[in-house]
């Protein structure tokens, strides 16, 4: 009976060595309910009472060795298959990472967005207003009547007699002063649509920024030191103003204002086209009819008001010469900004 167990140990320790090994099945077939070693000790009774205890010690030798070397292999295998895992699984982190296409603003969006935080910062709120507009406030309350020549060139897109696109965004700051009373600080941008053929530097819908203060004690001081302030965030710290006297129905007095240009400082070059200055703004004191029109008493609150568009300041700071780029959505041309 020992030899009998020596030879299922010797057995049994082979098969588990075996690179193939199964070590489920050897564990049934050596040490399970009906395994080998199992009925060999099923056979014990057999045995005379001196014999016994030396072959059950014997018996339970083997299974331990049995049981350890199963183990011992199945460590060995376990760490062996983790180790080609992570082989196969091996991340190279030197490899050149995927490039996903990320997109920026358009140049219009990018401008405005810029506009908007500087403006903020000077403590204006934005305003919207409908695009759609009555005739009433994109004209008449900024005190151009009917017959008004100013009208012609902002001639625009009717729906109804009195329905139209607004051509500018000045009827917001009408809207806005409706509302509510002075203190009063808002800048209002937005598309604006006219009757214009498009070309080179004109298209029937484009952008405007427009902004209007009102409260005690505002002057033409007023205006001037803002947008000095704007300008020179907007253009850069050197940047000088000029104010030409000029006409707008809605304030009195206008005048149209021009940048010294932000390419060659003011001796001429290509950008400002050898004049040394750029025009980019309408801008003066709010006419007292205007403020009248919405309730607003010219003897105790008096403003300013300005208004650029987006586009010619998009087109100066990018050296631009055809605004029709602007609107064609090529991203080989986006893709430069
Ligand atoms: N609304 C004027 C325009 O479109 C610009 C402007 C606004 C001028 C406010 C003066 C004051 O031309």
């Amino acid at each position: 009976m020992k030899e009998l167990l020596q030879k299922i140990k010797a057995e049994a320790l082979e098969a588990i060595a075996a690179p193939e090994a199964d070590l489920e099945e050897i564990r049934v077939k050596y040490l399970g309910k009906k395994g080998e070693l199992t009925q060999v000790l099923r056979g014990m009774g057999k045995l005379t009472p001196e014999e016994r205890p030396v072959v059950g010690a014997l018996a339970n030798t083997v299974r331990a060795e049995i049981e350890s070397a199963i183990e011992e292999r199945s460590a060995e295998v376990k760490a062996a298959a983790r180790a080609a895992a992570l082989k196969a699984e091996k991340l190279d982190v030197t490899v050149p990472g995927e490039e996903f296409p990320v997109g920026h603003f358009h140049p219009l969006d990018s401008v405005q967005k810029q506009m908007e935080e500087i403006f903020i910062g000077m403590g204006f709120q934005i305003a919207e207003g409908p695009e759609v507009e009555k005739s009433y406030y994109n004209f008449e309350a900024l005190n151009t009547p009917a017959d008004h020549p100013a009208r012609d060139i902002q001639d625009t897109f009717y729906i109804t007699e009195d329905i139209l696109l607004r051509s500018q965004t000045s009827p917001v700051q009408i809207h806005v002063m409706e509302e509510k009373q002075p203190p009063i600080r808002v800048i209002s941008p937005g598309r604006v649509y006219r009757a214009d053929e498009v070309d080179a530097t004109h298209s029937p819908l484009f952008h405007q920024c427009e902004g209007i203060v009102v409260d005690k004690g505002i002057t033409m001081g007023d205006l001037k030191g803002t947008l000095e302030a704007f300008a020179k965030q907007m253009f850069g710290s050197k940047t000088r103003l000029r104010f030409r006297p000029h006409h707008f129905p809605f304030t009195e007095p206008s005048a149209e204002v021009d940048i010294s240009c932000f390419v060659c400082g003011g001796e001429g070059c290509r950008v400002c086209k050898g004049e040394g200055w750029i025009e980019i703004l309408g801008a003066g004191m709010v006419h007292p009819n205007v403020l009248r029109n919405c309730g607003i008493d010219p003897e105790v609150y008096s403003g300013f008001a300005f208004g650029m568009g987006i586009e010619r300041i998009v087109m100066a700071k990018y050296n631009i010469t055809d605004m029709r780029l602007l609107y064609e959505n090529d991203v080989r041309f986006l893709k430069q900004f």
